[in-house]
């Protein structure tokens, strides 16, 4: 999967390339293409962006140059620009975009808005959340970690994305490693069992309490078993709270 990036700040982009997508990307499981569009401009201070006509303070990045930096590509795919008024993105989102497999291309303003022509050169706006940030450089590398993470192959470890937080629609169960004491801080008797039915029970169990009590919010929009709300019973029981 190819992933390009139009930016006036491509040297923002090395958190991408180190670590586990750092290494997918020089193994040349995945591509990145970063494209300054100020290459695109033509006057000679190469600016790309102009005052607002009606007035007003602050600068808008101009059309031009970002319609030729997505002309120069060979296949844009969907093209995204983040923006704070786009639609959340979350972790369906990126698999929705990973079980694709298309292309993506990401359009990233910075400090100023875009003329509203620039919107439509793109398929989708996505926001990470609500509050603004100088630029749609962080946002990009967190929607392309949190997708590419998720295409086939990339991950060293393939299982492990099934089973994390949101994968479910619940949040994840708590992990422990050695030592089984630490400073009187015991691992739960159950992971030491070997009873993989009990443990997958209490993982279960726990990754419903995770959620009622930290993602209410999580249990609204997901349809639970006859198990999960005998389960969920349980929880309200023993933390003494009732409905969220
Ligand atoms: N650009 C600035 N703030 C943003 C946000 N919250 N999400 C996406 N792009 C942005």
């Amino acid at each position: 999967m190819k992933i390009n990036v139009l930016t006036l700040f491509p040297d923002m982009f090395s958190p991408l390339q180190v670590s586990m997508l750092g290494r997918a990307l020089e193994d040349g499981k995945w591509d990145l293409n970063l494209v300054n569009f100020r290459d695109f401009t033509h006057d000679v201070h190469h600016h790309v962006d102009d005052t607002p006509y009606g007035g007003g303070a602050g600068m808008v990045l101009q059309v031009k140059p970002i319609k030729l930096a997505l002309e120069s590509l060979a296949n844009p795919g969907k093209v995204i620009i983040t923006a704070p008024q786009g639609q959340r993105f979350d972790q369906q989102m990126a698999q929705r975009w990973a079980d694709a497999g298309e292309d993506l291309t990401f359009i990233c303003g910075h400090y100023e808005g875009f003329d509203q022509r620039v919107y439509e050169l793109a398929d989708e706006t996505v926001s990470i959340g609500d509050y603004v940030l100088t630029g749609g450089e962080l946002p990009t590398m967190s929607m392309i970690d949190a997708t590419m993470r998720l295409v086939p192959g990339i991950l060293g470890n393939s299982a492990s994305p099934v089973e994390e937080s949101f994968s479910h629609g619940l949040l994840e169960y708590p992990q422990y490693t050695r030592p089984a004491d630490f400073e009187g801080q015991k691992v739960p008797e159950v992971l030491l069992s070997g009873n993989h039915q009990k443990i997958a029970e209490w993982r279960h169990y726990q990754s419903l309490k995770a959620t009622w009590l930290h993602r209410p919010d999580l249990l609204k929009e997901r349809k639970l078993s006859k198990e999960e709300q005998m389960m969920l019973d349980d929880i309200k029981q023993e933390s003494g709270q009732d409905a969220f």
